[in-house]
C-alpha cells in the first residue's frame, strides 16, 4: 500500500461533494477551494483533505511519503474529453499553406487535411503508432492531464481504424491517465468512396461497428457532422448504430457551419457537442433544454484562426460549457490544457473560475468520469497536480506559456 499525505497547501481547488457531477451558468463562476490545506492519498484513491488547523496525527509511517506544498496550489489534474492523439505525422506543410493564404477547407478540397493524416496513417505500423502516441500521453500527463479521450478517424478504412482503436485500446492497458476511446470513423469521406458515399457507411455500419463490438474497441461514437463532411442525417445514422452497440455519441458539430448537427446531437442523447464555433440563437436555444455537454476547443480556434464559440453566451443561457484540447497534427497540434485555460480567459472572455470549472468537473462529465475525476473528492482518483509556488488562481491563465505544474501525481503516483 503506498501513501502520500500533502501539507502546507496554499490553497486545495475544486473541492466537492461527491454528488456534484457538472456546473451550468452562473454556478460556473464559483471555484470552492480550502486554503492551508492537507490532503492524503492511499494507492489510487483520495481518502481525505482538511484545514492545516486538523492536520491528520501520523500513526504509521510505513511508505507514507510527506510532501510539503508551502506557498503552492493543488488542483485536481486536468480533463482532456476531446482529443486524435494517434496519428502517424505531423502537417506542418499545411500550417505553412495557411500562413501563405490558404484556409483550412481549400486544403482539404485538394487532398490534404484529414485525407492526407489517412493517407499517412494507412502506412503506419500499430507498433509506430503506438510508440507515438505513448510520447504524446507521457507529455501531456506532465502538464497536467489526468484523463485524455482518444478519437480514431485518421484510419478510414477497416484495417486501419481498428488499428487505431486497437493502439488506443493497448494505452488504456499500458498508461496510468484514465483513457476513454472514441469510434470516429465518419471523419471524412475516404478518398475512394468519393463517388459512394453510401458504400462507405455501410462499412462502418455493417462491418466495422460489428467488430468494434466484439472487441469492446470503444466507448463512444462521433462523426464529424459539417458541409462536406457527414450530413445531419448520415450522422443520425451512424449515432444510432453505434447506440445499438452500446456506444454513447460526442460529436463535431458547428465547426465552420452550423447544419442541423446540434439538434441530431440533442435527439440521440449525445454526452457532448464539441466545437460550436459557430451558432445560432436556435441552437443555442435547444441546447439550454438538453443535458448535452457542449464542449469547446479555444486552441483549434487560435491555430486555425478562426471564430472561438460564444461561451459567455451558452453560460449566461444557463447552460454549462466544457473545455478540451482537440490535440491532432491538422487544427491543433497542442494537448496543453494550461494554455487551453489561458485562450479560454483571454479570448472568450471566461473568468479563471469559469475555465477551470470548465477544464476539471464539466470536462469529466464530458467523458462520463464525473464519478471518478474532476475534483477533489474523498474517494475520487488520486489524479492531481501541485503548482509551483503561485501569487493567486488567476495566476495559472495570466502566466501564458510557461509551465506552471511541478508536479503530477495519477492513479497515487508521482509521474515523471
Ligand atoms: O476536431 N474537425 C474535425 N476534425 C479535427 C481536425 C482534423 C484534422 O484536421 O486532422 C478537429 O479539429
Ligand atoms: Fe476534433
Amino acid at each position: 500500500m503506498s501513501k502520500i499525505l500533502i501539507k502546507n497547501i496554499k490553497e486545495l481547488v475544486q473541492v466537492l461533494d461527491a454528488n456534484v457531477i457538472k456546473f451550468s451558468g452562473d454556478e460556473m463562476a464559483n471555484l470552492s477551494t480550502i486554503k492551508s490545506a492537507w490532503l492524503a492519498i492511499e494507492d489510487d484513491t483520495i481518502i481525505g483533505f482538511g484545514d492545516m488547523i486538523d492536520f491528520p496525527e501520523i500513526t504509521d509511517w510505513n511508505d507514507l511519503e510527506i510532501i510539503d506544498a508551502s506557498g503552492k496550489m493543488v488542483f485536481p489534474a486536468w480533463c482532456d474529453s476531446h482529443t486524435h492523439i494517434v496519428f502517424a505525422k505531423t502537417r506542418e506543410e499545411e500550417f505553412v499553406d495557411r500562413i501563405k493564404g490558404l484556409t483550412y477547407q481549400e486544403i482539404a478540397a485538394k487532398g490534404g487535411g484529414i485525407l492526407n493524416s489517412a493517407k499517412k496513417l494507412q502506412n503506419a505500423s500499430e507498433e509506430e503508432l503506438y510508440k507515438g502516441a505513448l510520447k504524446r500521453i507521457k507529455e501531456i500527463q506532465l502538464t497536467g492531464t489526468g484523463a485524455v479521450e482518444i478519437k480514431s478517424g485518421y484510419g478510414l478504412s477497416l484495417d486501419a481504424e481498428l488499428k487505431m482503436l486497437r493502439v488506443i485500446k493497448r494505452l488504456k492497458e499500458s498508461c496510468e491517465i484514465t483513457i476513454k476511446a472514441n469510434f470516429l470513423g465518419a471523419h471524412a469521406i475516404p478518398a475512394e468512396f468519393k463517388e459512394n458515399r453510401r458504400g462507405y457507411i455501410d462499412l462502418i455500419i455493417n462491418e466495422m461497428l460489428p467488430i468494434i463490438e466484439k472487441e469492446h474497441l470503444a466507448d463512444f461514437i462521433d462523426t464529424f457532422c459539417e458541409t462536406n463532411y457527414y450530413t445531419p442525417e448520415e450522422t443520425n445514422e451512424i449515432l444510432e448504430a453505434g447506440i445499438k452497440i452500446g456506444l454513447i455519441p460526442k460529436i463535431h458539430v458547428n465547426q465552420f457551419t452550423s447544419i442541423g448537427g446540434i439538434q441530431v446531437g440533442i435527439k440521440n442523447n449525445a454526452l457532448s457537442v464539441d466545437h460550436l464555433e459557430v451558432m445560432t440563437d436556435q441552437d443555442i436555444s435547444d441546447l439550454s433544454k438538453s443535458e448535452v455537454m457542449p464542449t469547446l476547443l479555444p486552441s483549434c480556434s487560435f491555430f486555425l484562426n478562426i471564430p472561438y464559440a460564444p461561451a459567455k453566451q451558452l453560460i449566461e443561457k444557463g447552460l454549462p460549457i466544457a473545455l478540451a484540447t482537440d490535440f491532432n497534427p491538422g487544427s491543433t497540434p497542442s494537448g496543453n490544457m494550461s494554455f487551453v485555460l489561458s485562450l479560454a480567459c483571454i479570448y472568450m472572455k471566461l473568468t479563471p473560475e469559469q475555465a477551470i470549472n470548465a477544464a476539471t468537473i464539466n470536462a469529466a462529465y464530458a467523458m462520463g468520469l464525473e464519478k471518478t475525476h474532476g475534483s477533489i473528492t474523498v474517494g475520487k482518483k488520486a489524479n492531481i497536480f501541485i503548482t509551483e509556488e503561485i501569487s493567486s488562481i488567476a495566476h495559472l491563465p495570466y502566466y501564458f506559456g510557461h509551465n506552471q505544474i511541478e508536479q503530477v501525481i495519477i492513479n497515487g503516483k508521482l509521474m515523471s
